[in-house]
């Protein structure tokens, strides 16, 4: 086969692999078809600027003596040829330029695809719950709260209305007694009838904090010991978290709801454990 064929046929059948690649992966993807496809888009990409490097590359000092006197009439049909045959082989080379760029440009296409399906980066991901200004708390089977039913000194697991079950959004309702809680700094009007809300996500390693301790007012991690101050803004006392619970500033709605202010002010959980506590 003709070298220049033989080079844009490798640069051809690598584009259509990547194409192809890119239709099973929209089409709802099939592993080994797309690896086999993976495989001839590059490997054809390969072989093409193999052979293209050994085939018609020139090899070799590419010197050649001059005579230093005009050519003669008779040098001149040699001459003439030896123009033309440069000028198929820049012809040739723009040819085989154009079907690597093909070739590449398709390998590039496909890889939108899959790349583009990866979804958004994830800091606004962890850094928001489903908790909006005015987000109702329900529990885990829709019910929405009402302040004047929380018994004093217990606990309930709630979500955002509309979100029942949101593992990043869950948060821990306490009615504490009256008089007990006194707010940091910037936190007067987060605990309205003396409940508090705080994210059940532990700081350390994510684990649900689900255990409340009446008598001290203290929540319990089950995975590691950490125990957290409800007292005092969840601050860890003991085990190996280092942040407080986020707390979520919440609010009565005029039907006696429990609702949120707002989203937590600060990412729940541990996924920025190297960011300064605010
Ligand atoms: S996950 Fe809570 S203490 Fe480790």
């Amino acid at each position: 086969m003709n070298k220049t064929r033989a080079i844009a046929l490798a640069f051809t059948l690598s584009a259509l692999s990547s194409l192809s690649l890119a239709v099973v992966y929209v089409k709802g993807g099939e592993a080994q078809l797309e690896g086999a496809l993976l495989g001839v888009a590059l490997g054809g990409v390969s072989v093409g600027l193999i052979l293209w490097a050994k085939r018609l590359m020139p090899h070799g000092p590419d010197t050649q003596a001059r005579a230093v006197t005009p050519p003669q009439a008779a040098e001149r049909p040699e001459a003439a040829e030896a123009f033309e045959e440069g000028a198929g082989r820049i012809g040739r080379r723009r040819f085989l330029g154009r079907m690597l760029a093909v070739a590449i440009g398709a390998f590039g296409v496909a890889a939108v695809v899959p790349i583009r399906s990866l979804g958004g980066r994830p800091d606004g991901l962890l850094s928001h719950t489903s908790w909006r200004r005015g987000s109702r708390a329900v529990t885990d089977d829709g019910n929405p709260v009402l302040a004047a039913d929380l018994p004093v000194n217990t606990v309930l697991t709630v979500y955002p209305e509309g979100a029942p079950g949101s593992a990043d959004s869950q948060t821990l309702l306490i009615r504490l007694p009256a008089g007990d809680y006194h707010p940091l700094p910037g936190r007067a009007d987060w605990a309205p009838g003396d409940i508090v809300g705080f994210s059940k996500v532990c700081t350390h390693a994510g684990c649900p904090v689900g255990l409340y301790r009446a008598d001290s007012q203290e929540l319990y991690c089950p995975c590691h010991q950490s125990i957290f101050e409800v007292l005092e803004a969840c601050r860890p006392s003991a085990g190996p978290a280092t942040r407080p619970l986020p707390q979520l500033p919440l609010a009565v709605d005029a039907d006696g709801y429990v609702i949120a202010q707002g989203d937590f002010p600060e990412p729940i959980g541990p996924g920025f454990w190297t960011r300064e506590h605010k």
